[in-house]
């Protein structure tokens, strides 16, 4: 149930906005909180953000900016008091203080209980697979044993996860042999394994869903990966087989529905031979997403904050035939006398007019995702062209 509209523009104006627009708060400052602030400001209102440090991507923009731990409840209920509505940046909140957020009568969106399938690969197996939907073959695994067991069935080499806390790739590992996990295996971090999975590319299926139950869906995208970590996105999916496109995004608002969430849902996944599977789900605004600030009429960003505000859901028809986005990297240690991001950034205006530049205010160490770019078009090898080159260009003239 959402409090009615009435309530939540009461507590806006407790909470000091001007407007009497409602107050959203998010746990978290990174760069999705920080392009979350960028919608809401449209909206009429600043985003209220629980950041770990003043210097966090979102902290540095947003004027309204609690400094704490996520991990600590008192830090938590403290921020989510003059909140109307509570939302994520990351899913590294502990499910019990979400609970008992909600319990202590604060709208969190989404709620611990949706949240809990972005948090854990094990829970999220186990749902997607009672679901009856297609994921990868899978088993938990706390034995050399059991991992022989399994990769005897679905062939070697398998890969590894740990259950709770990877991103990016770090906590996934590729094994062709049970010598290669011992040591994992001995950590006594929990882990599943499954079947390395013969792809023909990677997917997204990104879709929103309010608390009045409104679903919308953005076209599926390919994304790309290098080492386990998106480098780009191509909206639409090229070549996508319509019917594949159309059951892709069925699948992600039955996810939605059938696990409760609101907001936004990203649905990673893998396109093979056999049809699709279900890779990752994640319960926030996504990289797979970032396109849609200049490539849909209505962001995954602004999306997210009408879902959780009970808002109506914005139209998601693309602005173009053809987008991409490609993610900015800190580039190798600067060599002395090499242009600086400033002298990049002035030089890709001049070259990629037409492409939109996004840097989330992160000091650019290797390999650290600090910013993406996108481009708009008609020719999708054009686009994806130009935004690798620009996106290789910030990055100091070496793509990851
Ligand atoms: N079963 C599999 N078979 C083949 N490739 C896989 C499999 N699982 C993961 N991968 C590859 O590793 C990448 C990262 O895996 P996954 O999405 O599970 O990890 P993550 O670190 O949680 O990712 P994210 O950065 O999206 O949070 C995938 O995008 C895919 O390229
Ligand atoms: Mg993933």
């Amino acid at each position: 149930m959402s409090e009615p509209r009435s309530a939540a523009a009461e507590r806006g104006r407790e909470a000091g906005t001007s407007a009497g627009l409602p107050v959203v708060g998010i746990v978290g400052g990174g760069q999705l909180a920080r392009m979350t602030h960028q919608a809401a400001i449209s909206l009429g209102q600043s985003l209220r953000v629980l950041a770990a440090s003043p210097g966090d991507s979102a902290a540095q923009v947003a004027h309204d900016v609690v400094i704490g731990d996520h991990t600590r409840y008192a830090d938590l209920a403290g921020f989510a008091a003059g909140c109307t509505v509570l939302t994520f940046d990351h899913e590294h909140v502990p499910s019990e203080h979400v609970r008992a957020l909600a319990a202590a009568g604060h709208t969190v969106y989404p709620a611990a209980d949706a949240l809990l399938y972005a948090q854990d690969k094990r829970a999220m197996r186990e749902r997607l697979s009672a679901l009856g939907l297609p994921v990868p073959e899978w088993t938990p695994v706390g034995s050399a044993a059991d991992l022989t067991r399994f990769a005897e069935k679905v062939g070697w080499p398998v890969v590894l996860k740990a259950v709770r806390g990877g991103y990016d790739g770090r906590g996934v590992w590729p094994v062709s042999a049970p010598e290669q996990a011992v040591r994992l295996l001995e950590s006594g971090v929990p882990l599943i394994a499954e079947r390395r999975v013969p792809l023909r590319r990677e997917l997204a299926a990104l879709v929103a869903r309010s608390p009045y139950g409104q679903g919308a869906a953005w076209p599926v995208v390919q994304t790309v990966q290098r080492d386990g970590i998106c480098v780009e996105v191509l909206a639409p999916a090229p070549g996508l087989d319509p019917d594949l496109a159309a059951s892709a995004e069925r699948l992600a608002l039955t996810v939605a529905g059938e696990l409760g969430v609101v907001g936004v849902l990203a649905v990673e996944l893998f396109e093979t031979d056999a049809g699709l599977l279900v890779n990752e789900l994640a319960t926030r605004p996504h990289n797979s997403g970032h396109w849609t600030i200049e490539g849909s009429r209505t962001s995954q960003f602004e999306q997210h904050l009408r879902a959780v505000l009970d808002y109506p859901l914005g139209v998601t028809a693309m602005t173009a035939p053809a987008v991409a986005m490609a993610n900015v990297f800190g580039g190798p240690a600067e060599a002395a006398g090499a242009p600086g991001l400033d002298e990049r950034l002035h030089h890709l205006a001049a070259r990629w007019p037409a492409v939109k530049v996004h840097l989330y205010g992160k000091a650019p160490r290797p390999g650290r995702k600090i910013g993406h770019v996108t481009a708009l078009g008609t020719d999708p090898g054009r686009v994806r062209a130009d935004a690798a080159a620009a996106a290789g260009h910030l990055t100091g003239g070496q793509q990851r």
